[in-house]
């Protein structure tokens, strides 16, 4: 535990709806919380509305998608705040569109931000998280990973890239005390789903046996059971949460 017997958890991709709603469960929960940002504007909304409702986390720029950019934000958060117990993967962005229109930046923005984050930020947390024997990292892939999606090649494939990370470096540190899991969240309330167009979202939402979307509070309350303490013996495992709308 760090010096203030708090833990810090750093949750990449902080002002989209499901890294919202993972601000303010792990804040309430106790956790120190540094929410990362790429776009200025949306950051200062973000402060503006938790620190409105109580909740004072602190928030870092940087962007995933760069090794270096990651590596700075991660000395920072480290030099100023503490070191980092908590590792949530989340930011991620789409694309979307068929692939015989897909132009290689389509390919390369997702896959960069979407996957290659994943290695940039775990890449510069893990040696700390292996010297004090304790880490949780959280990767927040998609049901598309596995089902698969007309219009997303892109976004499925970095998605499903990492079921093989979550569970080869789950594998790997299990000896030091760090956790690795994968939870997929399936169509939840989120500017992101709100972006596909209402006639296509209202197909998807009639194939989701509970007959909604899900809400991002559904997925935070699972991450917070996931980093917790008590939850050592759950590692390498992936969490579908989607209303029933794809079972593997
Ligand atoms: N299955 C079969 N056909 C489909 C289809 C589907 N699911 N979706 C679209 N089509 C068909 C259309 O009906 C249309 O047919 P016609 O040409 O016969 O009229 C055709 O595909 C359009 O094809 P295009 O090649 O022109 O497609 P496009 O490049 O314009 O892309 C699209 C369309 C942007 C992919 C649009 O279909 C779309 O937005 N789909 C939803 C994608 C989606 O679910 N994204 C998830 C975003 S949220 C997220 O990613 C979070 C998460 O983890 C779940």
């Amino acid at each position: 535990m760090n010096q203030k017997n708090q833990r810090i958890a750093l949750i990449t991709g902080s002002t989209g709806g499901i890294g919202t709603a993972l601000c303010r469960k792990l804040s309430e929960a106790g956790y120190r919380v540094v929410g990362n940002f790429r776009n200025e504007e949306k950051a200062a909304l973000l402060q503006q509305e938790l620190d409105k409702d109580g909740h004072h986390i602190e928030l870092v720029h940087g962007d995933v998608s760069n090794f270096d950019s990651v590596g700075e934000m991660v000395q920072t958060v480290e030099s100023t705040i503490g070191p980092i117990d908590i590792l949530i993967n989340n930011a991620g962005i789409t694309r979307d569109t068929s692939f015989v229109k897909m132009s290689k930046a389509d390919w390369d923005e997702v896959l960069n931000t979407n996957l290659n984050s994943v290695f940039n930020c775990t890449r510069h947390v893990i040696q700390g998280m292996v010297e004090r024997r304790f880490g949780r990292i959280i990767n927040i892939s998609s049901i598309n990973a596995q089902k698969g999606q007309y219009g997303q090649t892109n976004y499925s494939t970095a998605k499903a890239g990492m079921h093989g990370f979550t569970k080869s470096l789950a594998l790997e540190v299990a000896k030091y005390g760090i956790t690795v899991n994968t939870i997929s969240p399936g169509y939840i309330e989120t500017e992101m789903v709100m972006a596909v167009p209402e006639n296509i979202r209202e197909r998807i939402i009639a194939q989701i046996p509970v007959g909604r979307l899900g809400g991002p509070t559904e997925i935070a309350e699972a991450v917070a059971y996931l980093i917790s303490d008590t939850s050592g013996f759950i590692t390498g495992s992936n969490l579908a949460i989607n209303g029933g709308q794809h079972m593997s």
